[in-house]
Order: C-alpha cells, then sequence, then structure tokens
C-alpha cells in the first residue's frame, strides 16, 4: 500500500511539474529575453500562409561551394532558393555575395523569406585571433568577450547573421585535434568562456546590426571521443555528462545562445543527432532553450553508419522527432520530411515548432524589414581588418601566451643584444599562424615571429635566420647543419617549433603528441650549444615533450596566435609584455598517461611509490609535465594569510575566503588567482579538486593585494545516484593558489 502511494505521489509531482513547465513556456516567464510578442505574432501569420514544402525550406540549410572555388552557389541550390525550398546557406560571405544570394530569396519566392548566413567564425572572420584554446589560456573574460564581439562586428559587415560557435566541448584528451577549438578541460573556465563568448558574437543584441546568432556547439559530449579519435563513440554516465561535458552548454544557453548544434558522435549508444534526452528532453525542455537546433554537416545521415537508422528517410524521421530543427547539408529533411508528414510519422505541429523558431530568429535579425541590412560594402570596407581589431588581436595574443619554463631568466631578451639567431619551420610562417578554422583570415596578413622580432631589432645583420627542418620531414637532417652554424654566431637563440595549423582542428587526431619530424632532433642540437635557447611553441594541442620540457633554458606556448601573433610574441620575448597565460588543460609527460586532468577521482589506491599495489604506471609518474592552470611570469608571487569568515557555514550561508597575495620580483605583473575545492566524502565520490573560481590581480614589485572569493552551498552541488544536483554537508577543503597544486589551504565544514 505504501509503495502504491509513494507511485502515486511521484506521479503527482512529476505532472505538476509539467503543467508549471508548459505554463512557464507558453506564458513566456521561460523565454529568452529578446524574445518578443509582435515577432510571435508576424511568425504566425506567416506561417499559416506557407506550404508543407515552404516550411521544410526554412529547415534545410546548404553550403556554398566559397571554400574550394570563391562566391558560387551550385545552380540546384540557386534554384532551391528561388523555389522557397532553401532557408539558410552557410560558406557565402562577403557584403556583394550575400546581397546576390539574397536578392534571389527576397525577389524571386513566393513569400520573399529572406536566407540566413551562417559561417565558421570561430576565432574571427578576417582579423584572426589567437585559436580558442590559446585564448582561454588568458583566463581574462573581458578580453574574450572582445575578441568575440570583433569576430561578430567583421563577420556581421560581410553579410553575416551567423557563426558556427562557441564550440564549448570539454576535452580532456590531447589527441584530439579539436581541443584546440574550445577552451579546455574544465567545466568552470569552460562555462565562464562559453558565456563570455555567446555575449561578444550576440553584443547587446540585433538592433544594430553588428551581432550574429552564437551556435553553442557540438551538443554533445563531442570532446569525449573515445581514444581521442575524432567522430568516435562517446559512452558515460548521465552524472558524468552534467556534471563535466553540459556546464558549459547550459552557460551558453543562460547567455542567450541563440542556436545549438548537434554533435557527430553517439552518447550510450544514440547519436547526438537523434537523442531525445538531450535535445528534447534537456536542451529544450529542461533548460527551455528558446532558440533552433541545427544538425552538424551531414550528421543525419551519418546515422545510418552509426547503425541507428535504416536509410536516409529514417533517420530523418529520428532526427525531426528528436527535436532537431535543420538539416545542415543533409538534404534530409529535403528530400523525405513531406512524406514523412504525408505518412503520419511526422506531425505538422513539429514542423511548425521547428519553422516557428527559424523564423523567430530571422525577424529578430532584422531581416523581413531590410533583407540587405547586413550587405553594406561601406561598412565592409571600414570595419574589416581595422586598426583597432589589430590592436586588439595583438593583446588577445600576448595574454594567451604561457611561460612554461624560465631557467636562469633566460627570458626576457635584452633589446642591447647584439645578435640573435630565430630558427625553426614555424619562425616565419605566416599560413601555420592563423591555426585551423581561420574562417577568411588572410596568411598574408599575419606577421610571423621573425618579423616581429626583426621589428624589435632593427639594424643590419642583428636577426639571423634558418629554417632547421621542416616540420614532419623525417629524412632531411642538412637544415640542422646551418642552422647549428647561425647558431654559432649569435649570443641567443630563439627555436620555433611544434605543429602545422592543420594539425589540430576537425579530423585531426594524433595518437604521438610529441613534436613531429625532426625537430626535437634540432632543438637538442642547439641547446648543446650551451648558449641562452629559447623554445617557442605553436601548437594547437597539449604536447608531450619531456625532454624539452626538461632542458631548454626558457619555453614559450604561443599556441597559433593570429594576424598578429609576431609582435605578440615579440613583445613576450622582450619584455614589452610580462607573460601571464595560465594553461587551461593539463600537458602530459607521455600520451600513455591520457586521459590526464586534474579534477579526476583519488581511487581506493592512490599512488604511493613505497606501495607497488597502488594506482600508477611502471614507467612514467602520474603526475603531469606542467598542470592545469599553470604559467610562470617575469616576477613571482607569493600567496599567505589565506582566511575564512567562518569555519562552519549553512546552506543558506556564503562563505568568504581572504588570500593576500604578493609580488615578490622585480616586475610588475598580472597573477590569475585560482580556488579549488575538495569535497571530502560524497554519496558518490568526488574529484580530488575542483576550480570554483579565479581572479585576475595586477601587482607592482613589492605590492601585496588582498583578494576575496565567496563560496556557498550551491557552488558546492554535484549530481548524486539519482541525479538530483546537490550539496551534501561535510568537510570541505579549499585552496588557493596560482595552478592546480596550490599548497595554501584550510578546512570548512557545511552543517545541515
Ligand atoms: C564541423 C562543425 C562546423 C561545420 C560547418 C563540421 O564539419 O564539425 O564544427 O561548424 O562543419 O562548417
Amino acid at each position: 500500500m505504501s509503495v502504491l502511494r509513494k507511485i502515486i505521489h511521484v506521479v503527482a509531482l512529476l505532472f505538476v511539474a509539467y503543467l508549471m513547465n508548459s505554463f512557464a513556456l507558453r506564458s513566456g516567464i521561460m523565454k529568452h529575453p529578446q524574445m518578443n510578442k509582435t515577432i510571435e505574432q508576424r511568425v504566425d501569420s506567416l506561417l499559416a500562409l506557407m506550404t508543407l514544402e515552404e516550411k521544410i525550406g526554412q529547415m534545410t540549410l546548404f553550403t556554398s561551394d566559397w571554400e574550394m572555388t570563391g562566391p558560387t552557389l551550385r545552380a540546384e541550390y540557386k534554384e532551391d532558393i528561388r523555389k522557397g525550398r532553401v532557408g539558410a546557406i552557410f560558406n557565402a560571405h562577403t557584403a556583394a555575395y550575400t546581397r546576390e544570394l539574397q536578392r534571389i530569396a527576397v525577389e524571386e519566392t513566393r513569400l520573399k523569406i529572406p536566407l540566413i548566413f551562417g559561417y565558421d567564425v570561430i576565432h574571427g572572420y578576417k582579423t584572426i585571433f589567437p585559436i580558442p584554446l590559446g585564448e582561454a589560456a588568458s583566463w581574462d573574460l573581458q578580453a574574450i568577450e572582445q575578441a568575440a564581439r570583433i569576430a561578430a562586428v567583421e563577420a556581421s559587415a560581410a553579410g553575416l547573421h551567423w557563426t558556427f560557435a562557441p564550440m564549448v566541448d570539454i576535452a580532456r584528451d590531447p589527441r584530439w585535434g579539436r581541443i584546440s577549438e574550445g577552451a579546455g578541460e574544465d567545466s568552470y573556465l569552460g562555462s565562464a568562456i562559453a558565456a563570455a563568448r555567446v555575449r561578444g558574437f550576440q553584443g547587446n543584441g540585433f538592433d544594430n546590426a553588428d551581432a550574429i546568432l552564437a551556435c553553442a556547439k557540438h551538443y554533445a559530449a563531442y570532446g569525449a571521443a573515445q581514444a581521442g579519435r575524432d567522430y568516435h563513440t562517446v559512452d558515460m554516465s548521465e552524472q558524468v555528462l552534467r556534471e563535466v561535458y553540459l556546464p558549459p552548454f547550459k552557460a551558453a544557453r543562460d547567455a542567450g545562445a541563440w542556436t545549438f548544434m548537434t554533435a557527430f558522435n553517439e552518447w550510450n549508444g544514440i547519436p547526438a543527432t537523434a537523442n531525445t534526452r538531450l535535445i528534447k528532453d534537456i536542451l529544450k525542455w529542461e533548460w527551455g532553450f528558446p532558440g533552433f537546433v541545427v544538425t552538424d554537416y551531414t550528421s543525419i545521415n551519418e546515422m545510418v553508419l552509426h547503425g541507428y537508422a535504416a536509410d536516409d528517410k529514417h533517420a530523418a524521421e529520428l532526427s525531426v522527432n528528436a527535436g532537431v530543427d535543420m538539416d545542415m547539408q543533409g538534404a534530409v529533411y529535403y528530400h523525405h520530411l513531406a512524406d514523412l508528414v504525408k505518412e503520419g510519422k511526422v506531425k505538422v505541429s513539429r514542423i511548425d515548432d521547428a519553422v516557428r523558431r527559424i523564423l523567430h530568429l530571422k525577424f529578430l535579425l532584422g531581416l523581413f524589414d531590410d533583407p540587405y541590412r547586413f550587405c553594406d560594402e561601406a561598412r565592409e570596407k571600414r570595419l574589416i581588418m581595422a586598426p583597432e581589431h589589430q590592436a586588439a588581436a595583438r593583446d588577445m595574443a600576448r595574454k594567451s601566451i604561457v611561460l612554461l619554463r624560465n631557467e636562469k631568466q633566460t627570458l626576457p631578451l635584452s633589446r642591447q643584444i647584439k645578435t640573435l639567431a630565430v630558427i625553426g619551420p614555424l619562425a616565419d610562417s605566416k599560413q601555420d599562424m592563423l591555426g585551423n578554422w581561420s574562417a577568411s583570415g588572410d596568411a598574408k596578413d599575419c606577421v610571423t615571429l621573425l618579423e616581429g622580432v626583426r621589428a624589435k631589432l632593427p639594424g643590419q645583420g642583428r636577426v639571423l635566420y634558418e629554417k632547421g627542418c621542416d616540420i614532419e620531414n623525417k629524412s632531411d637532417r642538412s637544415g640542422i647543419a646551418k642552422a647549428l652554424a647561425v647558431a654559432k654566431k649569435a649570443d641567443a637563440i630563439v627555436v620555433v617549433v611544434g605543429e602545422a595549423g592543420w594539425m589540430s582542428g576537425e579530423a585531426a587526431s594524433r595518437a604521438d603528441i610529441g613534436l613531429p619530424g625532426l625537430q626535437e632532433e634540432l632543438v637538442k642540437a642547439l641547446v648543446a650549444t650551451q648558449k641562452p635557447v629559447v623554445v617557442v611553441l605553436m601548437n594547437g594541442r597539449p604536447l608531450a615533450i619531456p625532454w624539452v620540457a626538461e632542458n631548454a633554458p626558457a619555453i614559450l606556448e604561443t599556441w597559433f596566435a593570429g594576424t598578429q601573433g609576431g609582435h605578440a610574441i615579440a613583445d613576450v620575448l622582450f619584455g614589452d609584455y610580462n607573460p601571464s597565460g595560465k594553461l587551461p588543460v593539463t600537458f602530459p609527460r607521455s600520451a600513455g598517461q591520457i586521459p590526464l586532468f586534474y579534477n579526476a577521482k583519488n581511487t581506493g589506491r592512490p599512488a604511493d611509490p613505497n606501495n607497488k599495489y597502488t594506482s600508477k604506471y611502471l614507467d612514467v609518474p602520474n603526475s603531469p609535465q606542467w598542470p592545469f592552470g599553470f604559467g610562470l611570469s617575469y616576477t613571482t608571487f607569493s600567496y599567505s594569510d589565506l582566511q575564512v569568515d567562518k569555519k562552519e557555514f549553512g546552506y543558506n550561508d556564503a562563505l568568504t575566503i581572504r588570500v593576500k597575495v604578493t609580488n615578490t620580483g622585480a616586475r610588475e605583473g598580472e597573477e590569475t588567482a585560482q580556488l579549488y575545492v575538495r569535497d571530502l566524502v560524497g554519496s558518490v565520490t568526488r574529484p580530488v579538486r575542483e576550480l570554483k573560481g579565479f581572479q585576475k590581480v595586477q601587482l607592482k614589485p613589492g605590492e601585496s593585494k588582498v583578494i576575496t572569493f565567496r563560496l556557498s552551498a550551491d557552488d558546492l552541488r554535484f549530481y548524486n545516484a539519482d541525479l538530483l544536483f546537490r550539496a551534501e554537508p561535510g568537510e570541505f577543503d579549499i585552496w588557493v593558489g596560482g595552478d592546480s597544486n596550490a599548497a595554501l589551504g584550510t578546512r570548512v565544514t557545511l552543517k545541515h
């Protein structure tokens, strides 16, 4: 009897929750702040005029062939626009070309519905900023937002309405090439950055025509591809999904991201592109997402190869019914949705819901009032590559650089140096400086490291250059001897090594994440000269480079720094900018340690050097080469006087944590103070540390500042075994410091 009562109770609660949620959705309480009644009325009256085919047209997104052939669109796609069978185009840009295509939509179609133009504006449109992983190393939310703002200003001036960014996938596996497109391994930092990027792209809303729709991608858990192999299977508990992988998506939704893109991978046996739990239940229902969901490139069709759909038609049915509103390039909605509706397998109400979501955004963008709003060539000319954008790109690049090692104060280099050797296959490469997904970025516009250094050391013959070796080629050693000959004439050596730009990004997984080709041999030969050697790394992922890490006098991680990269790196090399970046991702010693991330579990047998039967390797330590949050400066910082205002706190209290940060060196510098927490006992086990806050602080030599963090019970919540998001009473360790190994700590108790 009591079991039955319990069941009735739970069912009644669920029903009330359902009623409340649908009321909230219908009444607009949960809708986006920019959702507006007049638009909804206009959407409804337009929808009433549309045929089923025209509705499906709005749910169809096709690509231009621009990337291969310049501004062209297949003739049949143009014809589709004319017939109202395609509502959005991607990879077509510039004010002139988007105007040309838009004209077809608004002058030659029955209902004159304008097109949306989308593009992968990931880290800049033409002014290219550092790759997103590099930007994340700045931990500077304002700068990151500003970089996305500038990307949107340039993209919107080039006729674009929509970017397929931010990519908010948490990635704990550096073999996965797409780690370069996100914000690294941590959900807290990743969420803050996801929100900053959405705010940057969408600006102050669409009244100003310099905002573009953001798209949080790839929903969800794409970064957990097995073995770091792109597109591979993902299998994880819903607890881990919700705790680690979903928070940045939720943050993007809360920041107002208007669109979401599904991922290529499956999650627990169901491809993300037809995953009802992910799309319908969590995104649209639980989070009340009002925008539209687009697939990734042909990811609907790929469900056949996944073994989830019998054929394309079946895939279309599964996907639309799971809540996917727009099909990117798969043409399966285009070919099959009408039949599926006629056969009663897809409801017209589902189609109407998808089309409403899409039309809403076209109205919001102001395209029905002026379809050419974003096609202003004078604005395009004025804004693209504007000088202030270059200045911001240089500043962002400097902020993203991480000083990994600096023995005997090898850096900064003196401007008085007589001769400097600049060596390495990446030292004078313009193309690689752009990194992957560089939109309309032009290698010609990039400043290489060699150019940046030459600008700092004018005068004949002061900067000597030799390539040394190729990035990949392993057979030709002749360049190494030439490099050594040049190095012998110099007072110091800067050697620039790493990956080619194309070695990270999509479909660019690597099993060996060391330096490719002969580059390590080159570095070894240069270090053997005993001269001051600075290794400058350019790469789109953490590298495992133990020899370099332990033997090179100085190491600078510069990622792919973008259009102004060479100047930015030179600013750091010569001390015009004191490096302040911190790693947003762990650097392992060996690929064999992967996945290696700071917020792992303790296990029942944590590593003990004196006990064989503990969790460790025979051949490599457990510790990383460089931990999450790590980064040096030309000055030093110390942490002291950590105080909490109370040792015990309750569910309605917040804890105030104060700590003194002192610049103990001789230069002004910026430190990122990080707050970590460990929940000692949980009803499900908790990680050994979790980031819960960070603050940047600028300090003059000898100066101290007291910084304050607040921590409440809400910050300590996690998903328990019943998937309830709760903080549990008990003891918590707290640390504050300059990286995830922070040692200064205290213990507090959360009371019932
Ligand atoms: C990528 C997406 C991208 C899309 C459109 C896909 O291959 O996975 O991130 O937005 O192409 O270019």
